[in-house]
């Protein structure tokens, strides 16, 4: 991307799939707000099928796949799950997974970050989205939906994603028989575990899954089994991995970079009393931090695609209608006139400035943003500060850390830390 920039300028044409075929990326900020910009906007669609890519792990019915009016409704529905208070009582599980994995670790010891944070994050999302926190069931889906989505990160099920020939079945050795097995263990689990509560309601749980059952859209239906695994199987995917790569990235740059980490330390034990999620996240170097580490690597290279649904003429070109574009978060969080010297690790630009929806926008933006973005923050914030409070920790290797491809959202090459 970044040699694409500097060879054709703004706006450069990519074709990354045959299926897609061409994109037209864009990242300047106000070519960004026409492409995002409303809630509704008239000259771009954000269809669903064009992300058809994700359909073998996440369903049919997937909020990814819809489009038009299906995906609106369905946004209405997950929404709520994702709301202010909500989200909040989820602060004390955060914090008690990421000690209960913290304290697996031996002193003295090596071990991967990612592995750490992915075992935090698929606890914390597992938790979250059912509720479930011990049993059986809950210990197979975690050890089935990692294997399944570490196999999908590997470039072979990548492929299979992309070039749907490669799809074939040659039995439970074979890379796709492998993962349509385990896919069907998954969803048994989660479809024993839909029938469980349909027949033992429980208003007084606070999981998504126990307020997706009641949910009803404006017609006053509600969501079918084959719709609920869907949703279910999205959410556990995009809130697995994304978390889990962003909080490494963040412990790289707080243990890489000594000034940091010290000013981090200073402003947590500023705080007087205990450190309540409420204080937490409105903490502002914690916060310039998180925003800082999805600003210089953002897990999210690309927004979703978007379609043009009649001409349009945007930074002095002209699309036809039917034209597929993209916004390039990775490009616009590194523009030098917005972002001096954007290849460094400051922070401290999010406590002078505050940036446009347009200049950082590492979920995304405008009718297909992430719902799970002000999840995702919490997260990174309770289980940094987690973290720190409680554990010595030092990188293990003296050399950096560089971004690669990790399924179809990018990550840091592998780091390993030592528990002091
Ligand atoms: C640091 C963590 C995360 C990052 C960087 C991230 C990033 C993104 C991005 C870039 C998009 C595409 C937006 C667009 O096309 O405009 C997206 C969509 C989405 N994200 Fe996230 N995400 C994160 C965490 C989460 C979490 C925790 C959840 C749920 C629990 C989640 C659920 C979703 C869903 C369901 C969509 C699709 C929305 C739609 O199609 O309407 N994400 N995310």
């Amino acid at each position: 991307m970044r040699s694409c920039r500097h060879r054709y300028g703004d706006r450069f044409t990519v074709t990354l799939s045959q299926r897609v075929g061409p994109i037209v990326f864009f990242s300047s900020p106000d070519a960004l707000q026409v492409i995002l910009g409303g809630e509704d906007s008239e000259l771009f669609d954000a269809p669903g099928e064009l992300n058809a890519l994700v359909e073998p792990l996440l369903g049919p019915q997937s909020l990814m796949g819809l489009s038009g009016s299906r995906h609106r409704r369905m946004r209405q529905l997950l929404m709520p799950s994702f709301h202010g208070e909500r989200m909040r009582s989820y602060g004390q599980l955060i914090r008690d997974i990421t000690e209960e994995v913290m304290s697996e670790l031996v002193a003295g010891n090596v071990f991967p970050v990612r592995k750490a944070m992915q075992k935090i994050s698929m606890r914390v999302i597992l938790r979250a989205v059912f509720g479930l926190n011990q049993g059986p069931r809950y210990q197979e889906l975690e050890r089935l939906l990692g294997a399944m989505l570490d196999r999908m990160s590997n470039p072979f099920s990548l492929s299979a994603l992309f070039f749907p020939m490669l799809r074939q079945d040659f039995g439970p050795l074979s890379p796709w028989g492998q993962f349509v097995r385990n896919r069907e263990q998954v969803d048994r689990l989660i479809y024993d575990e839909i029938a469980e509560r349909r027949n033992h309601p429980d208003a007084s749980r606070n999981d998504i899954l126990t307020l997706l059952l009641s949910a009803r859209d404006e017609a006053g239906e509600a969501l079918t089994d084959p719709e609920l695994r869907d949703e279910l199987m999205t959410l556990l995917v995009a809130g697995h991995e994304t978390t889990a790569t962003a909080l490494t990235w963040a412990l790289y740059w707080i243990y890489k970079l000594p000034t940091v980490r010290e000013k981090l330390l200073r402003e947590l034990q500023a705080v007087s009393g205990p450190l309540d999620p409420g204080v937490l996240f409105r903490l502002p170097y914690l916060n310039a931090i998180c925003s800082e580490t999805l600003r210089i690597y953002p897990v999210g290279l690309l927004t979703f695609p978007r379609v043009t649904r009649a001409r349009v003429e945007l930074k002095g070109s002209v699309l036809e209608p039917g034209t597929v574009v993209a916004g390039c978060i990775y490009l616009a969080h590194h523009r030098e006139e917005v972002y001096p010297d954007p290849d460094e690790f400051i922070p401290e630009r999010f406590l002078e400035r505050r940036y446009s929806p347009f200049e950082y926008l590492p979920f995304g933006g405008g009718v297909r943003r992430c719902i799970g973005m002000a999840f995702a923050q919490f997260e990174m914030k309770l289980v940094i500060s987690s973290i720190l409070s409680s554990v010595e920790l030092a990188l293990a290797d003296t050399r950096s850390a560089r971004p690669v491809r990790r399924g179809l959202t990018s990550g840091p090459s592998p780091i390993r830390m030592m528990v002091k």
